[in-house]
């Protein structure tokens, strides 16, 4: 989707679809009184009319409104005046976008006119913007078939006409929301992507790929021999039971000097969870392609950053295995040392996602990093606990856990704290090893992240748990949410020093 901003001068030639803003007032924009003057009054008459009550995200089509030069004018409600808040945008801009990607439209000019966000600026404006058209224009069709006809979706740029004093917020907006959408589309691909096609290799390759793309990008992968090497233990008890082989993937940009310390994220990368040994039921079990959401959302945000190119150094590892069940595979009671040097007692193989990424949070303690923030679909019980809304903070440093949750409010990709407070420890504590890798059925998202707190005690850590927000596993509206990527965005680029 090709966006541009332009001064807000009411267009001259042809238009296939003008979108202006109105609140339930009815009172009419600048933009909106010229629309109405050209058509001798008709569209504020239009207006009046039951169909319309300026509800945040209606949107009423007027056809060939008479005296203008308009196919369309598409009035897009925005609830009260004055109580336009981040919300009603969200939900606005998500209704204007789908309405606009069903009609047969290439081009749709928006008037920003009166469209003022109480509780945020023109460039969060313009971002959500721009965010909601890729969103909604968003599908996975690599794996259809070369004789499917994909509906096609014609709106292929949209043009912001906004006044003079707004337009380089509004510009600026664009641009972010633009590197978020890349990011974002590139999280949903791999995220969507089949397990038979999406494993540790093809993360991989497609992570070699990125850092080809961008100049400021490097990857390196250490293969299983490498890490038997370095005694991840931990992570091999996982990839030894598939014929996938496992991978630990290291993208790093460099926007600063080499002397300025990282920020660090950590991707669950499971290309598939069967449970292994503990095997998992038939149903549903195909929603365990997503169980790669974490590595696809540091993945995602990699890029949006290259995109960006901030002066700050971030790493990104995805720690990528299959879990599956196989004379190999690790059983129930078996003991693993970790690269830690702690022992961990494998009561459940299904628990597998905090096996890799101990390993991980060990290895990434030579970057020496400012803070580090593992992303993990590693509970399911998460999902009970804060459903699809939010995702869930745990933190060993409240301030990493507040500027986490100050970026998901911003950006409305929201996250909310659960304690990892020390009496929950001895849940994990196991008779034979240091630890065992399941808690017992209470608080089992919590005794997860306690587990991870176990192996990033020498930095400022949080681990985020995104089972419920980073898929949709409902009908037809199934997919990647390309979730928390705007969230880890926000929060790096305010590390970088951005002011808020
Ligand atoms: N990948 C799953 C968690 C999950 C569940 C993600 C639903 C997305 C949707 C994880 O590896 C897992 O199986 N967790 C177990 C842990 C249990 C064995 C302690 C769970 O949540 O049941
Ligand atoms: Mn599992
Ligand atoms: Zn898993």
């Amino acid at each position: 989707m090709q966006f541009s901003v332009k001064s807000n001068t009411s267009p001259k030639s042809r238009i296939q679809g003008l979108v202006l803003g109105c609140y339930d007032d009815f009172k009419l924009s600048e933009m909106g009184r010229q629309v109405d003057s050209q058509s001798a009054g008709r569209l504020a008459k239009l207006l009046k009319r039951d169909d319309f009550s300026g509800k945040a995200g209606q949107t009423l089509i007027l056809h060939n409104l008479e005296g203008t030069n308009l196919d369309r004018c598409i009035i897009l409600g925005l609830g009260k005046r004055d109580e336009l808040d981040a919300d009603r945008l969200i939900t606005a801009a998500t209704a204007i976008a789908n309405t606009a990607k069903s009609l047969p439209i290439k081009k749709l000019v928006i008037s920003l006119d009166d469209v003022i966000v109480c509780d945020r600026d023109d460039t969060w404006l313009a971002t959500k913007l721009t965010e909601a058209f890729n969103d909604a224009a968003y599908q996975y069709l690599a794996m259809k078939g070369k004789q499917t006809k994909s509906e096609p979706i014609t709106l292929a740029s949209v043009e912001l006409l906004t006044e003079a004093d707004r337009s380089k917020a509004v510009k600026q907006g664009v641009k972010l929301g633009g590197a978020l959408s890349i990011g974002k589309t590139a999280t949903k691909d791999l995220s969507n992507a089949p397990g038979n096609l999406c494993t540790p290799t093809y993360l991989a390759d497609q992570s070699k790929a990125l850092a080809k793309q961008y100049d400021s990008l490097t990857t390196t992968v250490l293969d299983e021999k490498q890490m038997q090497k370095l005694g991840m233990g931990a992570f091999l008890s996982v990839s030894k039971g598939s014929d996938e082989p496992g991978k630990m993937i290291i993208i790093q940009y460099r926007g600063a000097a080499a002397s300025v310390k990282p920020h660090v994220l950590v991707g669950k990368g499971i290309t598939f969870d069967t449970g292994g040994i503990s095997l998992k039921g038939g149903a549903g079990m195909w929603e365990m392609i997503y169980d790669m959401c974490g590595a696809a959302s540091v993945f995602g945000t990699l890029k949006t950053i290259a995109e960006i190119g901030p002066k700050m150094n971030v790493v990104g590892v995805l720690a990528c295995a299959e879990n599956m069940p196989s004379a190999r595979a690790s059983k129930p009671g078996d003991i693993v040392t970790t690269l830690s040097g702690q022992t961990v007692e494998i009561l459940n193989t299904d628990a597998e996602g905090r096996l890799v990424l101990c390993d991980a949070l060990t290895y990434i303690e030579k970057f020496n990093p400012a803070t580090v923030v593992d992303v993990a679909t590693l509970t399911g019980a998460v999902i009970v606990a804060l459903g699809s809304q939010a995702s869930a903070v745990f933190s060993n440093d409240d301030e990493v856990a507040r500027n986490l949750i100050a970026a998901g409010e911003q950006t409305r990709d929201r996250a909310w704290q659960l304690p990892i407070w020390e009496s929950y420890q001895p849940q994990i504590n196991s008779a034979f090893a240091d630890m065992q890798n399941i808690g017992g059925k209470e608080a089992g998202s919590i005794t997860a992240a306690c587990f991870l707190a176990r192996f990033a005690k020498k930095y400022r850590w949080a681990h985020m748990d995104i089972a419920g927000t980073s898929f949709k596993w409902a009908g037809t509206k199934k997919g990647a949410t390309g979730r928390p990527v705007a969230l880890l965005t926000e929060y790096l680029l305010q590390q970088a020093g951005r002011p808020a």
